[in-house]
């Protein structure tokens, strides 16, 4: 008798629980993921998909920094948010951390091999080794999920980094320069060329500064890989998680 009343109980508990990440992830997508993306995987705010955050370690902490933020950044406290929806959004965002240890389709090593192939290493660098115009990838499977991995790779644009963003800049001579802004204050602002030159232009002697957002400076490899392929060398990043 026991026995029967447990198992109609856990389909409905189990039921409630999936509702309640439903609930999280809204919440999250319209409150957290201007800043953190839609993947929680950073933005504008930090990477929330991390086995160990830094100032969260705890559900608890977790908690506290969604509903007062941090001060002196622009992490504010949810204060639309009762508690209740709050834990929602700390028990769907916990959910995004554990997506990595899905398993994956695609082969590590015909991935690695696929890196050097398409010449990856000339952008990026892992372990040490290669040259760093795009983002250090040594840890990229501990702090993106497969599918940015993917977004990341067949349509860069749509995954850009704030500190990778493209601008274009018209200098009043009527030169040029088009690269990835590297930092920017009120006035000047400095821009990585393709030729990996820093250049730090003022503001008031340009023409025109152009953010472009949606763009990358990676190359699209939709076209370069087949299906298989792009599982492959998903397949071999996520399984980098080395210390950067
Ligand atoms: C306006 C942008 C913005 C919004 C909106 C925002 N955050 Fe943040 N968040 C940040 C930034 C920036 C940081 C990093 C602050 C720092 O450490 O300097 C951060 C940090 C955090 C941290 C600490 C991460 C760590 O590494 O320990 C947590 C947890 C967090 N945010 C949760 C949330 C949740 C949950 C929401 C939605 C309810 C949210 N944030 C909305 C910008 C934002
Ligand atoms: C010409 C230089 C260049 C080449 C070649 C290149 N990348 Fe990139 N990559 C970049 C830049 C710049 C970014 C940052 C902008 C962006 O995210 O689109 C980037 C971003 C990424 C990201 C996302 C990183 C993050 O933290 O969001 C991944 C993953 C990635 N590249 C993988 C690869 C792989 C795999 C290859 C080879 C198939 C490759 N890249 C080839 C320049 C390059």
């Amino acid at each position: 008798m026991k026995r029967a009343v447990l198992l109609l109980c856990l389909p409905i508990a189990y039921a409630q629980s999936e509702g309640d990440l439903g609930t999280g992830k809204k919440l999250f997508q319209a409150h957290c993921a201007p800043c953190h993306g839609i993947d929680g995987a950073g933005g504008r705010g930090a990477n929330l998909t991390l086995p160990k955050l830094k100032r969260a370690a705890t559900d608890q902490a977790f908690f506290d920094i969604a509903k007062n933020g941090i001060e002196g950044t622009i992490m504010d406290g949810a204060w639309q948010l009762s508690d209740g929806e709050l834990w929602k959004v700390v028990a769907y965002t916990r959910s995004l951390g554990q997506t990595a240890r899905v398993p994956i389709p695609g082969d590590p090593s015909l991935g690695k091999v696929l890196y050097g192939t398409l010449g990856c290493a000339g952008c990026h660098i892992v372990a040490g080794q290669g040259r760093s115009f795009g983002p250090e990838l040594t840890a990229i499977g501990a702090r993106r999920s497969a599918a940015y991995l993917k977004e990341a790779i067949v349509d860069p644009g749509a995954t850009v980094p704030e500190e990778f963003a493209m601008v274009r800049a018209k200098r009043a001579d009527g030169q040029d320069v088009r690269g990835m802004r590297v930092n920017e204050d009120s006035f000047t602002i400095q821009i990585r060329d393709p030729s990996n030159r820093i250049q730090s232009l003022r503001k008031a002697e340009l023409a025109s500064l152009e953010h472009e957002s949606g763009k990358s400076a990676m190359p699209e490899f939709r076209t370069k890989l087949a299906p298989g392929e792009l599982d492959d060398i998903v397949s071999y990043l996520a399984g980098l998680r080395g210390e950067p």
